[in-house]
């Protein structure tokens, strides 16, 4: 019928009118034709959802939607444009990041061991041992130590914790401002941090109070398996996190070494993924100081190679850590770095580098990801800085180089403030090998994983990014990992039918008051 009157019209009618018709019904073909190409180029563009998923994708974009127009249109705050220690309590009333935390989202694969638990699980369980003390250093530092009661006071003076908190208010409270001074957390970050110098020490001072509590070996062991724990409840499968496994002491001062370190954690993995069929597993990565000296770092990588060798894949790679802006670059090590290669036949130490975690354009920083492609790097974390880079992101493109992004951290430690401009977003929309991590969720007491996804989910890709995308990061997760081919299939295998049961669960259960307790 349509058709029969546009034909009439075209014979019959002036000429003018009709070809303007055409014309705008060829524009719309090409306008829908350019949208489609630009959604299929998206992460997770050419996935295909069954049936079943195609009914939560209705539930979860319906929910995205309406926090979309309660900002877009209704001026509501937008919880990935504004500092995340302000837009967390806006996130946990979400539906959509109830629905995220459900999911099931593949592996993170980019972590700091020190910095990723809940603090206040670690304050509230470790520190009312008789045996914890603290004590103030000559900087005026807060450190904490485990000590026998014959200890002497020469070095600090020590003070139980359990005999301080006995003058505080409650011990609720106590633990509450314990955990409050080591945090980065603040209700005015633009004024406690004006420069990210100045996030970047309150960062790193953090890591020298909570190190105290974790080169105990009891509690580092205890750590591991809750973190295990807690990943797994927040419907993470899978973890690579970095250590700089310095030595572990005892109670009686006695030191634990590295290697007992590592066959420590890798035991605790073991055990924790016998236990739990829905659980992948662990690696870990070496990570060093970027402040160290060439010769440590040269005597670092040479033992590091011996542990790649007795640890196998489990001992995933190399890296060093710090802030880059300020710290050392990776072509200062070049030497140290090439060594492994320059050895006939070359030994074997992939490496994981940090890079681009900067805003300083064509710096000597910035240029680590010159580097860093150059030195074989099997991802990139951050990649913060690769927009700036068209030759090497051609190359990240060409060689599958997985950027890991970890969007919260971008914006506490002060490289940007609204999400929605973060340089990812423009390498999401064109398919760049993307996973998404948390780096330090203990820092800003974030989940150990929902919460970036969150913020990727809504701030970094747009308003028509739906599971595909998030079905792909999770793909994504698994595919950049350290795991051998055998290793992936397994992984898939495991994720796979997490998801499944995920998409029926949300279907046979009264979404969204339904929330199941897991772990
Ligand atoms: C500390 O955590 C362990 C398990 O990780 C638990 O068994 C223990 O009860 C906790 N202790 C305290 C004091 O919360
Ligand atoms: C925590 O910070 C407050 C305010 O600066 C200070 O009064 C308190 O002594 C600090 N507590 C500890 C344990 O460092
Ligand atoms: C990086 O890999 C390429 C291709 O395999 C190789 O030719 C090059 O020597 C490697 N460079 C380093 C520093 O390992
Ligand atoms: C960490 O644990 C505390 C105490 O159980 C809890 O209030 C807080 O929400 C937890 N943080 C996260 C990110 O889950
Ligand atoms: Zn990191």
């Amino acid at each position: 019928m349509y058709m029969y009157h546009l034909v009439l019209l075209f014979a019959v009618t002036a000429v003018h009118i009709t070809s303007a018709q055409i014309k705008y019904t060829e524009y719309m073909r090409q306008r829908e034709e350019l949208l489609k190409k630009e959604q299929r180029r998206r992460i997770g563009g050419t996935l295909v959802l069954n049936d079943d998923e195609q009914k939560v994708n209705r539930i979860l974009m319906h929910e995205k939607r309406k926090e979309y127009e309660d900002s877009r249109l209704h001026g509501k705050l937008f919880p990935p444009a504004i500092s995340f220690f302000k837009s967390k309590p806006m996130i946990d009333e979400s539906n959509v990041f109830k629905l995220i935390r459900r999911m099931p989202k593949g592996g993170v694969l980019h972590l700091h061991d020190s910095a990723m638990f809940n603090l206040t699980w670690l304050i509230t369980n470790f520190t009312y041992s008789p045996h914890c003390y603290m004590c103030y250093d000559d900087n005026n530092r807060l450190i904490f130590r485990f000590l026998p009661d014959d200890h002497d006071n020469k070095r600090c003076q020590w003070i139980k914790v359990n005999e301080l908190r006995q003058t505080a208010w409650d011990n609720d409270a106590f633990d509450k401002m314990l955990v409050n001074n080591i945090t980065l957390i603040t209700p005015t970050p633009d004024t406690t941090y004006p420069t990210l110098n100045d996030v970047w020490r309150k960062f790193g001072a953090y890591f020298g109070i909570v190190g105290g509590l974790l080169h105990h070996a009891p509690v580092r062991k205890a750590v591991l398996q809750e973190t295990l724990r807690q990943f797994l409840a927040d419907n993470v499968q899978y973890i690579e996190f970095r250590s700089s496994f310095s030595e572990l002491y005892e109670l009686d001062g006695s030191r634990r070494s590295r290697s007992w370190f590592i066959e420590m954690y890798r035991d605790v993995i073991n055990q924790f993924t016998r236990e739990h069929p829905d659980f992948i597993g662990a690696k870990v990565i070496n990570a060093v100081f970027r402040r160290q000296s060439r010769d440590t770092i040269l005597s670092t990588i040479k033992t590091a190679i011996g542990y790649r060798k007795t640890y196998g894949n489990f001992f995933a790679g190399f890296d060093i850590v710090g802030q880059e802006g300020r710290g050392k670059t990776l072509l200062h090590f070049i030497d140290e770095f090439l060594y492994a290669r320059q050895q006939v036949p070359p030994l074997d130490l992939p490496y994981v580098f940090h890079a681009g975690e900067t805003d300083w354009g064509e710096t000597q920083v910035d240029d680590n990801l010159i580097d860093a492609i150059l030195l074989n790097t099997t991802r990139i974390g951050h990649g913060y800085a690769l927009h700036k880079h068209p030759e090497v992101l051609n190359i990240v493109y060409d060689r599958d180089i997985g950027i890991v992004v970890s969007p919260i951290s971008n914006q506490v430690l002060k490289l940007v403030k609204d999400l929605r401009n973060h340089p990812a977003a423009a390498l999401i929309s064109s398919n760049y090998p993307i996973v998404i991590s948390s780096d330090d969720p203990a820092t800003w007491d974030a989940t150990p994983l929902s919460h970036d996804f969150y913020m990727a989910f809504m701030g970094l890709a747009g308003e028509d990014a739906d599971l595909t995308f998030l079905k792909q990061l999770a793909m994504n997760s698994i595919k950049y990992s350290a795991m051998t081919k055998t290793e992936k299939k397994a992984a898939y295998g495991i994720w796979q039918s997490s998801w499944n049961r995920f998409i029926l669960d949300v279907l046979q259960n009264d979404w969204p008051h339904y929330i199941p307790i897991i772990g």
